[in-house]
């Protein structure tokens, strides 16, 4: 949730200086406005050129500005910004902060800054590890200035990858999470997501080609903004990483229905973006099937319908949201299902759209509901994700 917000972004004489171009290019292409300060010593590895031709602002790095000698308000940009961003943070800069030494327009902004301060190291491990750094962290961290950190690798010695700066995509990631909303505090949320196989042998599979991207940017959404997510995983690829999210996988229809059915009366909602098989082999050979003849049947019968016996379940206070993956009459049939499976809305996505719904980084979703339908553009799947719950938490 960067859109509109105004971030000071102090940049200090390092060699990740460079990374700080592409933390300035996510900042801005998630629509927040960048305000540049630099130390003299960052000049010395970025340029303000570069800085400015990226921000469309002029870069502060002087008390005075050397063009028309105008005195540069540090206290003006503490009240201005919504956040400042320390990318990448000296060990210098570090005791400075942690000490107050003002000897810099970055360090008298980040004195006079009124908004929450992040501050992403960069050093080698030996200065990172000195005691007179931690201490200056742990000086920093108990002044409520938050820190972001490369993730360490594993070696034994648990400070592997320590003092490195952070990925851009990381940093502006981490900003982004403390600006979401924080609505769904309290909430449980159980999401089914990606495809099930169902056995014919100990090789084969009937199956389908979801591959959970919908369903997992969904529960990320929810985590972000607070919720306590259940996530019951079909065969996928992909690792969901935040804390809030408790993983479930499961192969089959059957394996899914046993662990939403399971779940579904502690939560306070569900959102069923799992494509279920919906018809399974009667009878799974237990050695591979040879190929004899030139025909081949293979008996399906039906699965549980997750969905619908969700929908009996209901009580007056959860909320069930359910998917439509429609490749004709995509209204009429999503209206049916929103009845028949008892959801309070649902999304329809429809294979006629290109670039949407499998395995693609896009949908383009309607949300059909019992009093209407919203049409929503072509998105990338995580804004798609923040529109379905805007919806689910504006439901009473
Ligand atoms: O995973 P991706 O590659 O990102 O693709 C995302 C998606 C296209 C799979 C997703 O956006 C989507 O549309 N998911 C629902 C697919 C589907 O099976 O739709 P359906 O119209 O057949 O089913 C209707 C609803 O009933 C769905 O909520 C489905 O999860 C649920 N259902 C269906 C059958 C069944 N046996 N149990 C169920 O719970």
């Amino acid at each position: 949730m960067l859109r509109g917000k105004k971030i000071v972004l102090g940049i200090t004489g390092s060699i990740a200086a460079y990374k700080a171009c592409l933390i300035i290019r996510g900042l801005i292409k998630a629509g927040a406005e960048v305000q540049v300060v630099i130390t003299p010593a960052g000049k010395e590895f970025i340029t303000p050129i570069t800085l400015s031709a990226l921000t469309h602002k002029p870069v502060i790095s002087e008390f005075f500005s050397q063009r028309d000698g105008t005195w540069n308000s540090h206290v003006d940009l503490g009240l201005w910004a919504d956040a400042m961003l320390i990318a990448p943070c000296t060990a210098s800069t570090l005791g400075k902060m942690a000490n107050g030494v003002a000897d810099n327009m970055l360090i008298t902004t980040y004195l006079s800054m009124k908004a929450p301060v992040f501050i992403a190291p960069a050093m080698d491990l030996d200065m990172y590890a000195h005691p007179s750094t931690q201490a200056n962290m742990e000086r920093l961290a108990s002044f409520g200035n938050h820190f972001i950190e490369a993730e360490s690798g594993f070696l034994a010695s648990g400070l592997e990858g320590k003092g490195r700066m952070a990925e851009p995509e990381h940093i502006v990631a981490a900003l982004d999470e403390f600006f979401e909303p924080k609505d769904l505090v309290g909430k449980n949320i159980l999401l089914t997501a990606g495809p099930t196989y169902e056995k014919i042998d100990p090789v084969r599979f009937v199956g389908n080609y979801s591959s959970g991207k919908m369903g997992f940017a969904l529960a990320e959404e929810c985590a972000r903004r607070g919720a306590d997510v259940t996530l019951v995983a079909g065969p996928v690829s992909l690792k969901s990483s935040h804390p809030r999210i408790h993983r479930v996988n499961v192969e089959s229809a059957q394996e899914m229905y046993n662990a939403a059915v399971n779940a579904f009366p502690q939560m306070d909602a569900a959102i069923l973006c799992a494509a279920v098989a919906d018809f399974r082999p009667e009878s799974v050979a237990e050695e591979k099937i040879k190929r004899v003849g030139q025909t081949m049947d293979i008996h399906l019968v039906p699965n549980p319908d997750i969905a619908a016996e969700l929908g009996m379940m209901k009580r007056s206070n959860q909320k069930l949201v359910g998917f439509a993956l429609e490749t004709n009459d995509e209204e009429q049939n999503a209206q049916n299902k929103l009845e028949k499976k008892n959801f309070d809305f649902i999304v329809l996505n429809s294979l006629r759209n290109e670039g949407t719904c499998f395995k693609s980084d896009e949908n383009q979703i309607s949300i059909i509901s019992h009093t209407g339908r919203k049409d929503y553009e072509k998105k990338p799947k995580n804004e798609v994700a923040r529109d379905i719950i805007d919806e689910l938490a504006s439901m009473k």
